[in-house]
């Protein structure tokens, strides 16, 4: 799955959300989510934000690993 990282932060630009086709990413508190489960990997997403704030979840830079986990844990145990 695709992931949100920490530029989304408190910038929540939102186009992410207009992009995806299968609506999967939610707004939280100070960033948005993407749901690892619904997720169809098809990329869209990742070109449109300005912050470049999101990643593959397989090449997402070391500096920025701990937010596969936070965007899992937001949504809770599968
Ligand atoms: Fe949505 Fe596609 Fe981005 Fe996944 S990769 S969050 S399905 S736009
Ligand atoms: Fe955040 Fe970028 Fe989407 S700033 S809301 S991940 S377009």
């Amino acid at each position: 799955a695709y992931v949100i990282t920490d530029p989304c932060i408190d910038v929540k630009d939102g186009d992410c959300t207009v992009a995806c086709p299968v609506d999967c990413i939610y707004e939280g508190g100070r960033m948005f989510y993407i749901h690892p489960g619904e997720c169809i990997n098809c990329g869209l997403c990742l070109s449109v934000c300005p912050v470049d704030a999101i990643s593959w979840d397989e090449e997402i830079p070391q500096d920025r690993v701990q937010f596969k986990a936070v965007n899992q844990d937001f949504f809770g145990p599968d």
